[in-house]
């Protein structure tokens, strides 16, 4: 399956593609996207079948300009604090790496929303998949363009690597500049609660509209016993078994002479080398040569998938500070160290 760069030329081919039902994969700021027109029940089917991801796990809307939001959410439903706390967060955080859960429209069909009364919805930070968007002339479902719990897409050759042929298009827009997907934040609610930590940082939201709750609590307008899917313990996961911990703690163990090591900068590097028995030949990454944690966010899943093709018995990968883009980090870690239900 080739691989386009993201021109005007091939944006307007693919977004042709997108209106007449096909998949096309395209960058975000966040990670790449596997998009089919929202609209359409047969595409919707061929990205579950495309990532082998469960029917009960719904999908995020992009739209390609705040106008087009309506026409797939139902804001009559919402309560009024929750009408301004939209306004403010669309006004100042969109578009960007933060999707928002509202009542959905019926036109939007089920499969995308896995029969929930909501839907996610999300305007992307990027060029190319505004232009891809507002060019199909509708909205695009995107997962992220990976098989279903395994690492996430941060550049085109992940997605060649995981889709391959599964998909009719990958445009190409180089390096995925967030790192990790958006933060998922449910206005349905009685009050706003983070699903999934992400781009978008807890305390930029909060000082926005407020205390918001955080974790995979059910929402009364998810219906009972739903959680939210992007919660399930695994997931983001490399092949190679991971394990995470605590900062410093690799400092004072013995190394394992088969692992592999994942720091978060070069002082916790240079700190667990000086120790006994770590020699040059010792694999050991970083995050964030200057010590970051956007940096951090930006190349931890192309560390990690790096790191999973090295033929470890295992990616030792210290947490990092629990703080703005940290909570996502150190959420994607946790996710990738979780056995496989
Ligand atoms: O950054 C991102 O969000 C990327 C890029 C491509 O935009 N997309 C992405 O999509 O991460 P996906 O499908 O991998 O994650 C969507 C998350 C899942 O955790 C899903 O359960 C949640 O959004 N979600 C979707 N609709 C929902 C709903 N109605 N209620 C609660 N959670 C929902
Ligand atoms: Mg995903």
């Amino acid at each position: 399956m080739p691989v386009f760069p993201a021109s005007d030329e091939n944006l307007r081919a693919a977004a042709a593609l997108l209106a007449a039902g096909g998949l096309v994969a395209f960058p975000t700021e966040t990670v790449y996207g596997l998009g089919g027109d929202a609209f359409n029940p047969a595409a919707l089917a061929r990205i579950f079948e495309a990532k082998n991801r469960p029917r009960f796990d719904p999908l995020i809307i992009h739209i390609g300009s705040l106008e087009t939001l309506e026409k797939a959410a139902d804001l009559s439903f919402l309560a009024e604090p929750a009408r301004q706390k939209l306004m403010l967060l669309t006004s100042r955080l969109w578009p960007g790496p933060l999707t928002l859960i509202l009542p959905k429209k019926r036109d939007l069909p089920d499969l995308a929303t896995s029969g929930l009364p909501t839907a996610a919805f999300r305007f992307p930070d990027h060029p190319a998949a505004q232009a891809l968007i507002r060019l199909s002339g509708t909205a695009a479902a995107a997962p992220s363009a990976n098989l279903f719990g395994r690492l996430s897409p941060t550049r085109a050759e992940h997605v060649l690597e995981q889709l391959g042929t599964r998909v009719d298009m990958i445009l190409d827009g180089g390096p995925a500049r967030i790192g990790v997907e958006s933060t998922v934040l449910d206005l349905a609610g009685e009050r706003p609660r983070i699903l999934r930590p992400g781009g978008t940082p807890r305390e930029l939201i909060e000082a926005l509209i407020g205390r918001v709750d955080c974790g995979p609590a059910v929402s009364g307008e998810s219906g009972p016993g739903f959680r939210s899917p992007g919660q399930l313990k695994s997931h983001y996961a490399p092949h190679t078994p991971l394990k995470v911990c605590f900062r410093g703690e690799l400092a004072v163990q013995s190394p394992d002479p088969a692992g592999a090591y994942l720091f978060f900068d070069p002082a916790s590097r240079d700190q667990w080398l000086a120790g006994p028995g770590r020699g040059a030949g010792a694999q050991a990454r970083i995050l964030s040569k200057t010590g970051t944690l956007a940096e951090a966010a930006a190349n931890l899943f192309e560390i990690l998938h790096e790191m999973d093709a090295l033929g470890a018995s295992c990616i030792y990968a210290e947490q990092v500070r629990e703080e703005g883009l940290g909570a996502a980090i150190n959420d994607r870690l946790f996710r990738a160290s979780a056995r496989k239900e």
